[in-house]
Formats: structure tokens, C-alpha cells, sequence
């Protein structure tokens, strides 16, 4: 029977790896195919909009041939067994794909914005997407051209870190998965656990930049070493 925990758990593009969606950083990942500055940032975007909305909407594109796989449905069911008994788990996903929403994860923080939404720079809206997006694209909302993908950029501000910061005060646990640990705030995570006295357990396929911080490292592909973990938790 799980104690009744406040879990907070960051993930990164390994988690995804398994269902088949591109790291960063590894040597056949996005960031070895397309130059970041270029794809991910507001001044790549107002140089060459169409070659943005191309690396988005390949990307886009792919969601609906990937799913969730164990690593994925472990969380779901983790979170499940200690809100049970009065815990909780915040789960803040730097992944931009729906697979934690589809798995049936409830509370996702995703500080880095989401693939399948697009937001108009005119008026503010944002809307649920799945299509391509091109500089000819009107916006639902006020008909003009002008939205962009709902992703938080380099040099932009992540999304929610009031609520992460929240949940990072009322944690007992905090795990990092599949995240290389090279991109802040998030990466900065592990060291407010510290502070804070927290256990810290890192679940990745090689040490990440931060796996010293960590009390607790575990090393493999996600899909297998996520379930292990939850079981031993759950059993504990
Ligand atoms: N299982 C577990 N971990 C894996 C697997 C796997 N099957 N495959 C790769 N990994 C690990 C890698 O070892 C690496 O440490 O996942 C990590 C992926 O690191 P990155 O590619 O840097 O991805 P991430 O940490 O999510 O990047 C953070 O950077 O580019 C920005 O906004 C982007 O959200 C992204 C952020």
C-alpha cells in the first residue's frame, strides 16, 4: 500500500522515446536535424515563418501514429494509487506530444507548451490543432494570419511554474525521467529537491548533466525501468 505521497515528477523527450518520438539531443535527435536558433526561437520564427511551421507540422503530423507506452501508463497509474490514499503526483512534462494526456494522466504541467494547440499573436486565442499551420492559416477566432505553434521557445518563459514551484513546496519525492537535464528552469528542478531535502531519484537511459544531484540513479530504457519503479513504490 503507497503512502500517501506528493510525488512531483519532470519528464523529458526519453520518455517518449520508446513510442517512437525524436530526442533533442541524442545523435539521431531533432536538435542533430535542425539548428534550435533557427526552428525554436521567437527570431527564427519572424525570419523564415515557413521553415517554423514546417518543423511543427512534421512534428504535429506524427502524433497520431506514436501512443503512450508503459512508462507513460505507469505514471497514470501511480498517480491513481496515491491520490487513493490522499497523495498526489504533479507531473511537469518539458515534452510538447499528448502521449501523458493520453495515457490518462490528470495533472500535467506542460511547461513547454503543447504540439497539438496553436496560438494567434493577434488576439490571444488558442486552439486545439491538429493540422498544418502556415503563414496563410486563419485564426478561428479574429480571421486574421497571424498564429504560431503554442510552444514556449528558447529565451521564452515556461508555462505554469507558479503551480510547479507550488508542488515542488509540498513534495516528499521528486524524480526526473528521461530528460538530459541541459535546458532551464527545468533542469533546475533537481537542485530546489536538494534544498529542500527531498529524496531525488533520475530514471534515464545514460546519466544526464545533473545525475550527481541526484540520491537515487537508474539506468535503462524507460518503458522498462518507469514500470519497475512504480511497482517498488507501490509496494513499499
Ligand atoms: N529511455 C529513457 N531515457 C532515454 C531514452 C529511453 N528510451 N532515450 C533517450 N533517453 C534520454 C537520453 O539519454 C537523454 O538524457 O533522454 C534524454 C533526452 O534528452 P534531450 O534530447 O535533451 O531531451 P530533453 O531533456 O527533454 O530536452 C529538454 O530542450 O530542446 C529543448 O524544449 C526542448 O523540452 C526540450 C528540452
Amino acid at each position: 500500500m503507497v503512502k500517501p505521497l506528493n510525488i512531483v515528477v519532470l519528464t523529458g523527450a526519453g520518455i517518449s522515446a520508446d513510442s517512437g518520438v525524436d530526442t533533442f539531443r541524442d545523435p539521431d535527435g531533432a536538435w542533430m536535424k535542425n539548428d534550435p536558433a533557427k526552428v525554436a526561437t521567437p527570431e527564427g520564427f519572424a525570419e523564415d515563418p515557413a521553415r517554423v511551421h514546417a518543423f511543427y507540422n512534421a512534428r504535429r503530423a506524427q502524433l497520431p501514429k506514436v501512443d503512450p507506452n508503459p512508462a507513460h501508463f505507469a505514471l497514470t497509474r501511480l498517480e491513481e494509487e496515491l491520490v487513493k490514499v490522499g497523495g498526489s503526483l504533479t507531473l511537469v512534462t518539458q515534452n510538447v506530444d499528448d502521449l501523458h494526456q493520453r495515457a490518462g494522466s490528470r495533472r500535467v504541467l506542460p511547461i513547454h507548451g503543447l504540439l497539438d494547440h496553436v496560438e494567434c499573436t493577434s488576439c490571444g486565442a488558442i486552439h486545439t490543432w491538429a493540422e498544418d499551420l502556415s503563414t496563410d492559416t486563419p485564426c478561428p477566432s479574429c480571421g486574421e494570419t497571424t498564429m504560431r505553434p503554442y510552444i514556449v521557445w528558447f529565451g521564452e518563459i515556461p508555462r505554469h511554474f507558479d503551480e510547479v514551484e507550488d508542488a515542488m513546496m509540498e513534495a516528499h519525492l521528486f524524480a526526473a525521467i528521461g530528460t538530459s537535464g541541459a535546458v532551464y528552469p527545468a533542469a533546475g528542478l533537481v537542485s530546489f529537491a536538494r534544498e529542500r531535502g527531498l529524496p531525488r531519484v533520475e530514471l534515464n537511459l545514460d546519466p544526464s548533466d545533473n545525475a550527481s544531484l541526484f540520491t537515487d540513479n537508474r539506468y535503462g530504457r524507460a518503458s522498462t525501468i518507469v514500470p519497475a519503479w512504480v511497482d517498488e513504490l507501490l509496494d513499499a
